[in-house]
């Protein structure tokens, strides 16, 4: 039999040559292999991502940070499941940093779902659904979810953000109009944009401006969408559903609403807007939520009319053209939907937390703007780095919860941003508020305001 010699290198010499040739190729700059491009003079010459504009922004901001002296407070480790509380080096601190609203990720039935779904499907579905990765959870959870909403149907996607951005990018065209809140979700923004569709923003929640931009434009579109969210990630109030599905009646629209902080949220039951006014939901045409946040999982649904539903699955890009759902997340996501339902008092303890969070923190005179004291609640702080500086002092003292700064929300308009959950304790909450007032106090006296006026001159340099 013939020794096939081609892949092992002949003798112990040519194998070292080889090896040091290798190390010195992982050492030097990129080879460029073919003798014609490299003969070629550039045409053009295609700049680093370090010269990147984005990458310039970002090194300012690090460079201010470093000036100062506060440390990134973002990407920060996590050791352990994080829902009241977590692990960061080491040290057990009081969690407000997770959307695990009803401490649904901490529940031991769905970790035992997610893990029994691994053992019979594997970790991934491997395909997009409509070629070869159908499983009979994603089609139990779409009906679990349709009922939830008392719609005819629901479809699942890898992403909530994803889900956004397909819906809105497929459904809409050039000839149609998207209106929607000022606060409303970049994956909103972004599916918008991808649509084509002429594009109009209202005042957070201000109806009235609505209805002028209607009145005004509604009639040069074939199509119209509103977009809101069911509790806002930034202000933790919401919207007045009622009012929109009115305006959305006189002026021919479809009412898209995303309930990503609203599931499990709002309502007696956590059943989301519709059940906090008592209103029909079927009166909204398009129900879009997250399985990330109240659901402990991963990925985006829409739920809605089976016509809906059908162009999605056959027609939306992050659908058609992307994996399924893995059956590890459809699997946590049903248990989590079954818990929800079945378990109303997680949703009372939330919604009492919320209450109390946002009353203690208005007595002591903190600014939390206009939260309704749900999920969200922000504290007011102004400028970005005076929030990044309290967040690092919370954390020292204990409190993990992060700061919300320019560009998702105005320059002075900076915050931090507590995730009320059902899990924490009365002493957590009413501990935590002191601390945030102390130290924001603190911060106030200080130095900061000083340091502040010149870093905004520096970086207007
Ligand atoms: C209102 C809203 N919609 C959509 C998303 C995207 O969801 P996901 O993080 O599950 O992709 C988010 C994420 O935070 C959100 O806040």
């Amino acid at each position: 039999m013939a020794k096939d010699t081609r892949s092992r290198g002949g003798d112990e010499t040519n194998g070292a040559e080889r090896r040091s040739n290798v190390s010195a190729l992982r050492r030097s700059e990129p080879v460029i292999r073919s003798r014609s491009t490299a003969q070629e003079k550039p045409l053009f010459n295609a700049i680093g991502f370090d010269k990147h504009s984005l990458s310039s922004a970002i090194n300012k901001y690090r460079v201010i940070a470093k000036t100062v002296g506060v440390r990134d407070p973002f990407f920060r480790t996590h050791d352990a499941r994080s829902g009241a509380t977590t692990i960061m080096d080491g040290r057990e601190v009081t969690n407000f940093a997770s959307y695990d609203y009803l401490g649904l990720n901490q529940a031991p039935s769905v970790g035992e779902a997610a893990k029994a779904a691994i053992d019979q499907y594997g970790t991934s579905v491997s395909a997009s659904r409509l070629v070869a990765g159908e499983r009979g959870l994603h089609q139990e959870l779409e009906r679990e979810l349709a009922d939830f909403y008392e719609a005819e149907a629901a479809l699942t996607f890898v992403s909530g953000h994803a889900t956004n951005v397909a819906t809105i990018g497929v459904l809409m065209t050039s000839d149609d109009l998207v209106v929607h809140d000022d606060y409303v979700h970049n994956s909103a923004l972004v599916g918008i944009q991808l649509s084509g569709a002429a594009k109009r923003s209202f005042p957070h929640n201000d109806y009235d401006a609505l209805e002028r931009i209607l009145a005004e434009s509604r009639g040069q579109y074939k199509n119209a969408l509103l977009v809101v969210e069911g509790l806002y990630s930034m202000d933790g109030d919401f919207p007045d559903l009622p009012r929109l599905i009115a305006l959305k009646e006189k002026y021919g629209l479809w009412l898209m609403v995303d309930e990503a902080h609203s599931l499990g949220v709002l309502g007696n039951t956590g059943r989301g807007l519709f059940e906090h006014y008592d209103v029909d939901p079927r009166h909204v045409d398009i129900w879009m939520g997250t399985l990330s946040k109240t659901l402990g999982a991963c990925g985006g649904y829409i739920a809605g009319s089976h016509a809906l539903i059908q162009i999605l699955k056959f027609k939306a890009p992050g659908f058609v053209y992307s994996v399924g759902l893995s059956a590890p997340l459809a699997a946590a996501s049903l248990e989590a939907l079954r818990l929800l339902k079945a378990e109303p008092e997680r949703v009372a303890r939330l919604q009492e937390n919320g209450q109390r969070f946002l009353k203690e923190a208005k007595a002591i005179g903190l600014d939390t703007l206009g939260s309704a004291g749900y999920s969200v609640v922000p504290v007011m702080v102004g400028d970005g780095l005076k929030a990044v500086r309290l967040t690092e002092r919370l954390l020292e003292r204990g409190v993990n919860a992060l700061p919300i700064i320019y560009p998702a929300v105005p320059l002075k308009a900076a915050r931090i941003r507590f995730f009320i959950t059902s899990e924490h304790t009365e002493e957590q909450i009413c501990q935590t508020v002191l601390i945030v007032k102390y130290e924001l106090d603190r911060l106030n006296r200080s130095l900061l305001k000083i340091v502040d006026s010149a870093i905004t001159r520096f970086s207007r340099e």
